[in-house]
């Protein structure tokens, strides 16, 4: 595939302590992952250090947030460049839960973008509608309004994964359907190749998120624009090992 390996990422939100999350790198450590699938998982902050001093090296570990600045009088937040010293490969930005309940802007989300990349992050930048505006049919509106503000500070689009999570289907058990992702994948497909080219279009990695657990992550990762799954509360069971080997099955 010209895109790159199919990825499979968690997002542990604000769950977790340093024993349940070592027994959580322990069910990784142990398990046979399919060595096709590019694999990450994103621990609170606090935890990234344990997490990556324990974890097998081919898994990466991921950062949920970091500051839109290098460095300076920015008190309680972190920097980039510090997730990078201290071993993280990923960080997740704009996650409809910044958005929505810390007030982060599309404006704070381009920022974040820019500094982390350049930090030599790999990011995985989300986009995604409300119930609302999914029933009003805004869906690509929107989608388009947040791309807008993430692409103008991409100049290299190599480390940039694009994040399709549908605000009405995170946490909520409520998954979109394969078809429904796709149609939207396919249209974000669209979007970077009518503003960014070619190349950008059919290398960039599209993953969906929402409600992705054992029982649908093989439907949704035959789909052809679906290149990643990000996984949230199924990530925090074992479970999440065998949906790593989603692709398995399909062979
Ligand atoms: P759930 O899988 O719990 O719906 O969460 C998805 C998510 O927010 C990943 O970032």
């Amino acid at each position: 595939m010209v895109r790159g390996k199919f990825i499979v990422g968690s997002n542990y939100k604000m769950n977790g302590s340093q024993s349940s999350l070592l027994a959580l790198v322990g069910l990784l450590n142990h398990a046979q992952l399919d060595s096709n699938v590019e694999i990450f998982i994103s621990p609170p902050l606090v935890y990234i250090d344990l997490v990556r001093k324990n974890l097998r090296r081919d898994v990466a570990v991921g950062a949920q947030n970091c500051y839109l600045k290098a460095t300076g009088a920015y008190t309680g937040e972190v920097a980039p460049e510090m997730l990078r010293d201290i071993g993280a490969e990923y960080v997740i930005l704009g996650h409809t839960e910044r958005r929505e309940i810390f007030k982060e802007s599309d404006t704070d989300v381009g920022l974040k973008v820019e500094q982390a990349l350049q930090a030599g992050l790999r990011v995985i930048a989300c986009v995604g509608e409300k119930l609302e505006e999914h029933q009003a049919e805004k869906t690509l509106e929107v989608l388009y309004r947040q791309l807008d503000a993430i692409a103008d500070h991409v100049l290299d689009w190599s480390n940039l994964v694009v994040a399709y999570e549908p605000v009405w289907a995170i946490g909520t058990g409520r998954v979109a359907t394969p078809e429904q992702a796709q149609r939207v994948h396919r249209a974000i497909r669209e979007w970077l190749r009518s503003k960014k080219g070619d190349h950008v279009a059919d290398q960039t990695r599209i993953i969906y998120g929402g409600s992705v657990n054992l029982s649908n992550a093989a439907m949704l990762a035959n789909e052809e624009d679906i290149d990643g799954l990000f996984v949230g509360g199924a990530s925090l069971k074992p479970e999440f090992v065998d949906i790593c080997n989603v692709l398995q099955g399909s062979r």
